[in-house]
């Protein structure tokens, strides 16, 4: 392994309730990647609660960095440059991961590279050992973005369509609710419809105009199949309301896919975010380039990718800078 001498830099990710510290090379290669999930502390609540993840992550954030250093056989030596997600996400908990690297880039006079979430998420497309290349038609689906995206450069990219309501990740976490499967339950819905039949109820998807996405009226829809069901019933119907309603939603996803890459004329088409995880979507899409499934929730490796590719800010001038809560 090259060691120190290669730049790397230091990614930080506290957007929602995952603590991420990685750390890359300049050229894409991940040395490091440690995720400290909060899911089992907000599952009681059904959702994230914004408050325990800001403390939360105050007191993990220190821990993962020194984790990942630790896993990349580095230190802040090696480190020559800090990224960290600005946002979109909940302003508490990113205030926590900007001013935890504000403080080491501040520390070792390094430049800090403020970096969007979802950029970060499609830039988890552009690390080894399979990188992407622009131009590509980007489906970015996570827990709270569904977005369409016409990538044109690293850090040039257009919204050809965006859901009106629901994210996709949302349906499948307010679905597996419904179904009594905890949170988030996107996974689990995933692996519970594999046991399902898919055509047992025909979930309509909303069809919205242009290349824009619905997708409130299909968890209504699933609740008017559960709420007359006894729960020995709903026990048995389980798997095949999770196999219907994933089909939907993967349906809706990839019709607009199809859609927007006709239109755009695009060659290349990805997917990247949460529900890029989804064994259905990978399977319905075989010529995408799919995020790798350690790096679609929420990470710090595409953070720091994104960074290889965004302006950097020399000391002092990101000692002001802020987080943003929404694009
Ligand atoms: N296998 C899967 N099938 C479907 N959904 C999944 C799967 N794995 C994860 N998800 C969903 O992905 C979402 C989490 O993704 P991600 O971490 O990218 O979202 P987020 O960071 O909360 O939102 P955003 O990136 O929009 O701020 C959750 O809604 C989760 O249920
Ligand atoms: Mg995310």
């Amino acid at each position: 392994m090259e060691g120190p001498g290669r730049a790397l830099i230091l990614g930080i990710e506290t957007s929602c309730d995952e603590t991420a510290a990685a750390l890359v090379t300049d050229d894409g290669e991940i040395r490091a990647n440690v995720v400290s999930s909060q899911a089992d502390l907000h599952a009681r609540y059904g959702g994230v609660v914004p408050e325990v993840a800001s403390r939360r992550h105050l007191e993990l954030v220190a821990p993962v960095v020194r984790e990942a250093l630790g896993e990349a056989d580095a230190t802040l030596d090696d480190v020559d440059r800090i990224a960290v997600t600005q946002g979109p996400g909940l302003i508490g908990a990113l205030l926590v991961g900007l001013s935890a690297a504000k403080a080491i880039a501040w520390s070792r006079r390094l430049p800090l590279v403020p970096v969007d979430h979802l950029r970060g998420h499609v830039a988890s497309l552009y690390l080894r050992p399979d990188p992407l290349e622009p131009p590509f038609l980007c489906l970015l689906a996570s827990g709270g973005h569904t977005l369409l995206l016409d990538v044109r450069g690293y850090d040039d990219e257009h919204v050809l369509g965006t859901t009106l309501d629901d994210a996709a990740g949302e349906a499948f976490d307010k679905g597996a609710r419904l179904l009594g499967l905890g949170y988030p339950g996107g996974r689990e819905l995933d692996r519970l419809a594999r046991e399902g039949d898919p055509a047992a109820y025909d979930f309509p998807v909303a069809r919205v105009p242009g290349l824009d996405f619905s997708f409130s009226g299909l968890k209504t829809a699933l609740l008017y199949a559960t709420r007359d069901l006894s729960p020995e019933q709903l026990q048995a119907r389980r798997a095949d309301l999770a196999a219907s309603y994933q089909r939907a939603i993967v349906r809706a996803l990839v019709a607009r896919v199809r859609e927007a890459a006709e239109q755009s004329g695009a060659r290349r088409v990805a997917v990247v975010g949460g529900v890029a995880a989804n064994s259905e979507l990978r399977a319905s899409l075989p010529d995408a380039a799919l995020a790798p499934l350690p790096l679609c929730t929420d990470n710090a490796a595409m953070i720091a990718s994104a960074a290889r590719f965004a302006h950097r800010l020399s000391y002092p001038a990101y000692l002001g800078l802020d987080a943003y809560a929404s694009r």
